[in-house]
């Protein structure tokens, strides 16, 4: 089986991974520019199944189950390639810094709480104990003992090492166009006036995927850019134990003392230039949650862009009307997160027609009401 993968970010890289280690020997990973170096570099790695989610739905419970699958995703990556990467399940805090911000997270702790998330309620001293960086002044919070981080940009090589090494091609500042079709089914890519041929093609191009066309033809459904701007913070003495969500910015730490702090969420396509107000609120938020970093200038700062679709989730699976064509895009917030299982789920359905429920939910059939292919 030759299988063509469109866009190696880590959804597309984590896909090639599984498919090859469940033996696919001819993959090719096609990027538009170098991979892994969009939202999958410029994302801050938070793993929050807990701490973002309001609902207990498919969503949460697809983001639940990636995040319960993730240290065997490391440690095996970290085996297959020697690359160490950080990665933590310390837990996530959330904290209130006004009495609104206090009453608002006792409302969301009970929902939780009755929804059977994994969630704690914290009264000040408990909190200060798990994370002393917090401010004295914070009122409450609550704790996400099951959340935690990984730096993005190491998984992100790793993924790239452990493919070249294990013989799939990536080919880099080659931008796709379309899918090559023989009547309905599709059998490869065009880049730049140049066919890859193949028997599975797989569209993993995030926020540009509405760019790719069908043959002629538009994807039945829109992916558009949500810009993020992101700063950081560096003392290699600064050893903040937890993920911190707080009023205005979020902050997820690196143990090499880097605090990364996000991010704005736009919609303005894909411009890439940033703007002093939004980081200079990032700042002051992350300054008022841990007042260490009021001695600190920014040492970096930086943008990406989520894939968002119409109804903010994720599009996993096949495009009705077509055949060996897959798609997986969309993860908007959680496209790290949610990575390990995308891959399995995509390879299983490949390799074996397992049909997980998560591809029930996801699928991008939900977009077609109307044209009578909705159920197909
Ligand atoms: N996952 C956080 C964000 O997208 O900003």
């Amino acid at each position: 089986m030759n299988v063509l993968v469109v866009g190696g970010g880590v959804i597309g890289l984590s896909i090639a991974r599984e498919l090859r280690l469940a033996g696919v020997t001819h993959i090719t990973v096609l990027d538009r520019s170098t991979s892994g170096r969009e939202a999958s570099w410029a994302a801050a790695g938070m793993l929050a199944p807990n701490a973002e989610a309001e609902h207990a739905d498919d969503f949460y419970r697809f983001c639940a189950a990636s995040n319960n699958i993730y240290p065997d995703f490391v440690r095996e990556l970290a085996d297959e390639t020697g690359i160490n990467i950080d990665y933590r399940k310390c837990g996530t805090i959330e904290v209130a810094l006004s009495e609104d911000d206090a009453a608002r997270l006792s409302a969301k702790f009970e929902r939780q709480k009755l929804k059977g998330f994994s969630v704690e309620a914290l009264e000040a001293g408990d909190m200060l104990r798990l994370e002393p960086y917090i401010a004295p002044n914070a009122l409450a919070g609550i704790h996400y003992p099951d959340d935690g981080y990984i730096d993005n940009r190491q998984l992100v090589e790793a993924l790239r090492v452990h493919l070249r090494q294990s013989g799939v091609e990536i080919i880099e500042n080659c931008s796709v166009e379309s899918v090559c079709l023989d009547g309905d089914r599709v059998v490869g890519a065009i880049a730049g006036g140049r066919t890859f041929d193949a028997d599975i093609t797989i569209l993993a191009t995030g926020a540009w995927s509405s760019l790719i066309k069908i043959g002629v033809r538009p994807l039945p459904f829109s992916v558009k850019p949500i810009k993020g701007q992101m700063v950081s913070f560096a003392d290699p003495l600064l050893d903040l134990r937890k993920v911190i969500i707080a009023p205005g910015a979020y902050l997820t730490p690196r143990a090499d003392g880097r605090i990364l702090v996000g991010a704005t969420v736009e919609d303005v396509g894909f411009d890439n230039a940033m703007s002093p107000t939004p980081i200079e609120n990032l700042s002051e938020a992350a300054r008022h949650v841990l007042p260490v970093l009021e001695r600190h200038e920014i040492s970096d700062a930086w943008c990406g862009f989520r894939p968002f679709a119409e109804d903010g989730l994720p599009i996993i699976g096949e495009i009705a009307g077509y055949t060996d064509l897959f798609i997986a895009t969309a993860h908007f917030r959680n496209g790290i997160l949610l990575a390990p299982l995308t891959a399995k789920i995509i390879a299983a359905k490949i390799l074996s027609d397992v049909e997980s429920p998560f591809l029930r939910a996801f699928r991008p059939q939900r977009f077609l009401k109307g044209s009578g292919m909705e159920n197909v």
